[in-house]
Order: structure tokens, then sequence, then C-alpha cells
């Protein structure tokens, strides 16, 4: 039988004390209900609707791009009336109704489509997924009829001292048939809560003769659920550790690696290494054998095979092609690209630039907008002045060039292949290929100029 997954997400999720809807934290940089809209389609959902309240707004710009049906739950008055919130938008679907909530983002696809599958075996009814809890403090409980079957479900609130010793609890996933449509609104609110729970439909199917189902799960990590900021810290980690693993079986080495942070958009190539505190985020692709140095950030960033980020650098949109090399204390921003063998060493600042094969940048520089040709070599403090307080300029540095130490190259201007441009030099005119600038102040020495301050420094101590 066909099924559609219904996910609740309207709840406000008072106990992460945000701003930001709960299902809208971010995991790894995703919000936590995309993986839960993923494992949904993945489970082979015909239809995934989510139910939004608090937020709204918010939540549906964040997913405005997933295939999913939007339904607004205008007051949170319970779980089942959340559901019942669904029911216009699957008014033409007459297959199962999975329903999971936005805030259980471990859950599996593979989880889902058994619970599909139990349904189905069962012949219809509704299947519920359970697990086993040393504490299950806070869900609700499974009561169980003498023959062992489902009775109904008691939350925490309502639960007798007996019916809290229950350790079997309701994980808030279940799979219906399509009579819940006819079922949900018999759910009444008469309990501690005054709300309308979605596991009083256990009690209804089962009087109207139809079969009750637990399926327990079988890994309960996978039904983590989020309710506060430690809770989410464990749900990160959790994903972290598997995403760990997958890159090491992949032949990645880590160093300390529950140090490491990478998200699921990162690739990474065998022999790749990352050393202890690295941080992987965004479109980040690192070639075979590369190395990232411990501490360094690296975000929308591609590494070619062999290249390495030293220590404690920051790449954001950054290319380093193949052998290149930058750091430690580098930092590359968008579009910074460094070819073949090219180097930027400590407290170098590349932005919008191109580092020609073999360049070197090997101390304090900042270079933007600029072009630089293969094997020039950029002395310490140089400064592409890109920026007259309204527009950027390009710098257009030839092959082979040699720019003296903190040299000022005040954009626009072009430096032609071969040339050399003296130490401290302010550069605002292009400089041909081969020539020599030197654009500074002449020196002049002052002769036994040291002796006679020494002196009348001397006379005025005298007279003090
Ligand atoms: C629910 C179950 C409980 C189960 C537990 C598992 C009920 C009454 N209880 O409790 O048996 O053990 O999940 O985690 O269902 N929501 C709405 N609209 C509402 C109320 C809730 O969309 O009016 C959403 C929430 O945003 C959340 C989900 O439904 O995503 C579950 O609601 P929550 O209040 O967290 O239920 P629990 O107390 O966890
Ligand atoms: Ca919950």
């Amino acid at each position: 039988m066909k099924h559609a997954v219904v996910i609740l997400a309207a709840g406000k999720g008072t106990r992460m004390k945000s701003r930001l809807p709960k299902v809208l934290h971010p995991l790894l940089g995703r919000p936590m209900l995309a993986y839960v809209v993923e494992a949904a389609e993945k489970s082979g959902a015909e239809r995934v609707v989510v139910v939004v309240g608090h937020g709204a707004e918010m939540v549906k710009a964040a997913l405005d791009s997933a295939p999913v049906t939007f339904v607004e739950q205008k007051e949170q008055l319970g779980t089942a009336h959340a559901l019942l919130a669904a029911k216009e938008a699957l008014s033409d679907f007459s297959g199962a109704v999975l329903v999971t909530s936005g805030d259980t983002p471990l859950l599996s696809a593979e989880t889902l489509k058994r619970l599909a599958g139990t349904l189905e075996r069962q012949g219809g009814g509704m299947v519920l997924l359970a697990l086993k809890l040393d504490d299950p403090f806070g869900y609700g409980r499974v009561v169980r009829d003498a023959r062992g079957q489902v009775a109904r479900i008691v939350e925490e609130k309502d639960a007798s001292p007996e019916e809290r010793q229950i350790q079997e609890v309701n994980s808030g996933v279940y799979a219906f048939d399509p009579e819940v449509w006819t079922l949900l609104p018999r759910v009444r609110n008469d309990n501690r809560a005054g709300e309308y729970y979605l596991p009083d439909l256990v009690a209804l199917y089962r009087e109207a003769q139809k079969p009750v189902g637990v399926l327990v799960a079988e890994d309960e990590s996978e039904l983590l659920g989020v309710n506060t900021r430690a809770q989410l810290a464990e749900v990160e980690g959790v994903l972290l550790a598997r995403l760990r693993r997958k890159w090491m079986e992949a032949g990645v080495r880590m160093h300390l690696p529950e140090t490491i942070y990478l998200e699921p958009t990162v690739e990474l190539a065998p022999d790749v290494v990352l050393e202890p505190g690295v941080i992987l985020a965004g479109q980040t692709r690192v070639g075979e054998g590369a190395r990232i140095g411990a501490y360094s950030v690296v975000r929308d960033s591609e590494l070619g095979p062999g290249a390495e980020v030293r220590p404690h650098s920051v790449l954001e949109g950054a290319r380093l092609a193949e052998g290149a090399v930058a750091g430690p204390f580098a930092r590359l921003r968008p579009g910074a690209e460094l070819a073949e063998g090219a180097f930027v060493g400590n407290f170098v600042e590349v932005k919008k630039s191109r580092l020609g094969p073999g360049v070197k940048a090997g101390h304090l520089a900042y270079l933007g907008d600029a072009e630089v040709g293969a094997g020039t070599n950029v002395g310490a403090g140089v400064i592409t002045a890109n920026y007259d307080g309204e527009n950027k300029h390009p710098t257009h540095v030839g092959e082979k060039v040699f720019i003296g130490s903190n040299s000022v190259l005040i954009a626009p201007v072009r430096i032609g292949d071969g040339a050399f441009v003296a130490g401290g030099s302010a550069i605002n005119q292009d400089v041909p290929e081969g020539a020599l600038a030197i654009a500074r102040a002449r020196q002049r020495n002052v002769e036994g100029w040291a002796k006679r301050k020494k002196r009348y420094a001397k006379e005025q101590e005298v007279e003090e």
C-alpha cells in the first residue's frame, strides 16, 4: 500500500529557550526538520505533509525548496488536533498515513518503511513504534491488557504510580490506515493537559475492532527526541560520529576524531589527513592526500590532491590546486584561488584573487581583486589597495615579479612580467615589464647626528 507521511512540527519548543522555532535549529548546518523530511521522502512516501504553527512562516521559508505540503495548525491543542490539520491536504489520498515529529531527526527511512510494512501485513488498523527505556520519564507508557495486547497509551501526567513503572514507551511515530480520518475527530481532551492526544487512537482503534500492532524499535538512538539544547547537542553528536566513521572507512585519517566537526555536504578523498579541531563545512571538497592542520575552518572550499592547509587557517569559498599550501594563520576569503604549488603563509589574507603556479606570499599581506602571475614573489607586508572608498579596482601582477616588502599597490595598476618593486614603495602607476620601480622618499643620512644628540641630552641633565 502507498503511504503518506505527516510530520508534526507546530509546537513551540519552549524548553529550547530560543526565538528560533525548535524544528529549525540546525544539526550539522541543516535544520532539524530537513532530516525528518528527507527520511520521509526516502521511505517512499507519496506525499509529505508538514504541520506548522509556531513560527510557521519561518519554517516554510526555511524548507521552501522541499517537495512538501505545509498545513497550518493555528492553535496547538495537542498532537491529535495537529494531525487533523493535515486531513484536508490528504483528502484525495487513500493510502496509509505515517506520523512522526519534527523533533525526532534521527528516525530513519528504513524504520518508516518497516512501520508501513507492518501495517500492511497486519491488514490495516494502526501500528505504534515503541521502545524500551531504563528511564521512561516524560514519555507516554504502553499499557498492555491481560492478553499482552496494547490497550492504550497513558501520558506521564495522567499515569498512575504503577503505570509510571512501565518501561515500554510510545516513540510518537505511528502508521495508520485511512480509517484514522474518521476516528480522529472522536479523540477527546479530557486529560490533565486538556489536550487532544494522538495516542488515544490506540483505544479508539481497539473499540473499532481494528488491529493495533506494536513495532519495537531496533535502534533506540534513532528515536532520540530534541526538547532541550542538551538533547540537540546529543543528537548532533550521533550524526557526527556516524559521519566520521563513514569517512574513516573511506580512507580518511582523523587525529582525535571526536574533536573534528564536519557537515554532510563535505566530500573527502582517501588519505586526506585531518588534524585535531578541524571544522569542515558547506560545499567543501578535499582531494586525495590533502592535509588540513589543527583548528582550521574550511567552508565551501576546494582543495586539490596533496594541498595543505596549515594550522589555524580560515578558508571560505577558496580553491587550492594540487600541492598548494596555505597557513599557518592564513585567511582565504571567497574567490581566493591558489594554483599548483602556490604558497600563502602566516597572516596573509586573499580575497577574489588568483595566485598563479608557484606564487609565494609568505607573510602579512593582503591581496584583493588581484591576478598574480606564475612564480611571483610577494614580500612581507605587501598590500593591494583595491578600494578607493567607493569602488573596488583590480591589480594585475605579471609572472616572476618581485614585490619588495611593505609595498602598497594602489589599484587599478599593472606590473609587467619580471619587474621589481623596491621595498616600501607606494605604486600608483603601471610598471613596465622588466623594470625596477622605486616609489618612496630617498634616504638621507645625517653624519654625526647621534653623537650630537647625546651631548645635547647630557647638557639637559646637568641643568635639571
Ligand atoms: C508525545 C506523545 C507521547 C510520546 C512522545 C514521544 C502525545 C500526547 N504524546 O509526547 O506519548 O511518548 O511524544 O516523544 O502525543 N505538536 C503539534 N501540535 C500540537 C502539539 C504538538 O504540532 O498541538 C507537535 C510538536 O511540535 C512535536 C510533536 O507534535 O513535534 C510531539 O509533541 P510534544 O508536545 O513534543 O509531545 P510529547 O510530550 O513529546
Ligand atoms: Ca517531544
